[in-house]
């Protein structure tokens, strides 16, 4: 399918132990300069190479994969989520299309902790008022945040990200709900002790903290909309590390100005790198700029699992992380 040594166009700059690999392997064009590439230099790119490295910040839509040339087979994206790809475009160009799950879990669960950690106790509101040079010293009721320990944590999608959230959360004293389309396995959920809702509704008026943990698709669009935000107590929290669009952020901005709810700790927007200026302003909110997988060893591994899925296909295998076509 694939040939031997293939042609690679990698859209973004890579780390670059990835990089030196690829271009030992690989018939590879890297972007050293990390300009992200324009609609009209991805319709070249695939109407050239035979594997396109895409990651988060391409749109890989109909009318990039209509300009797919002949030898395009595979698009191997450096990332877990897809929904930059146009699956039904790909699926009908006859291509392969592959992520690289799991080996950012443990990242984005640790970051996740860190914002659920974060926005109850004001990590960074008091850490501005000492770079500020604005704290008058210790006081009883000084910057009084809110206890982790004891609250519901309220998963929304409980797979591998949603489950390691609720790991860590348990170490740390929360009692762990979530929603998912189905119920995890028993097991799992008797080790997590956690509690399934098939009723999103109902878990969102009984938790403490939300964490979205579900993958973006029409399904999870504006999941949490001003309707639903409006079901929540005004004590709540809510943390996102998985896509923006799952949450109206307008009605998220909306909320919190109201005090509807008790703040957020976002690392991932609706248009990003445009956050919605209503945020910004506001003390009770920490914003991040999507950096969930962002360390050096998930970066590396990211890397290494793209490089596995092209090397595989083109030893003439299935590539293991193979989402497109699906395994039936
Ligand atoms: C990645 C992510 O950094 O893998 C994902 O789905 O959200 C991020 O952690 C990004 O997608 C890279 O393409």
């Amino acid at each position: 399918m694939l040939s031997k040594r293939p042609s690679v166009i990698v859209t973004r700059k890579l780390p670059d132990t990835v990089e030196t690999r690829m271009r030992e392997l690989f018939d590879v064009r890297l972007n050293a300069s990390d300009t992200a590439l324009t609609q009209a230099e991805l319709k070249a790119a695939v109407a050239e190479a035979e594997v396109l490295v895409p990651t988060v910040t391409d749109r890989i839509d109909a009318e990039v994969l209509r300009a797919a040339g002949p030898k395009l087979k595979l698009v191997a994206q450096f990332g877990a989520g897809i929904d930059n790809i146009d699956i039904a475009a790909a699926h009908r160009a006859g291509l392969i299309v592959t992520n690289t799950p799991g080996v950012l879990t443990e990242d984005t669960a640790d970051l996740t902790m860190a914002l659920i950690l974060a926005v109850p106790r004001r990590l960074v509101e008091g850490e501005r008022v000492v770079r500020e040079g604005k704290w008058g010293g210790w006081s009883p009721t000084f910057m009084m945040g809110h206890r982790i320990s004891g609250k519901r944590l309220g998963i929304i999608g409980m797979g591998r990200i949603g489950q390691a959230v609720a790991l860590r959360a348990r170490a740390f004293g929360m009692q762990i709900h979530y929603h998912n389309r189905n119920p995890v396995n028993p097991e799992i959920e008797a080790e997590l002790d956690a509690t399934f809702w098939s009723d999103l509704d109902k878990m969102l008026a009984q938790s403490d903290v939300i964490s979205i943990n579900c993958p973006r698709t029409p399904a999870t669009h504006h999941l949490l909309n001003a309707d639903r935000l409006a079901r929540l107590q005004p004590h709540t929290y809510i943390v996102n590390t998985s896509r923006g669009d799952v949450i109206d952020e307008e009605a998220l901005a909306k909320a919190l100005m109201a005090n509807a709810i008790a703040g957020a700790g976002l690392d991932v927007f609706e248009q990003e790198p445009r956050v919605n200026p209503k945020l910004i302003g506001l003390p009770n909110v920490v914003l991040l700029p999507h950096l969930g997988s962002a360390t050096v060893e998930g970066r590396t591994a990211m890397g290494e699992r793209v490089i596995i899925n092209i090397r595989t296909m083109a030893d003439g295998h299935r590539a293991p992380d193979r989402v497109l076509p699906q395994l039936s």
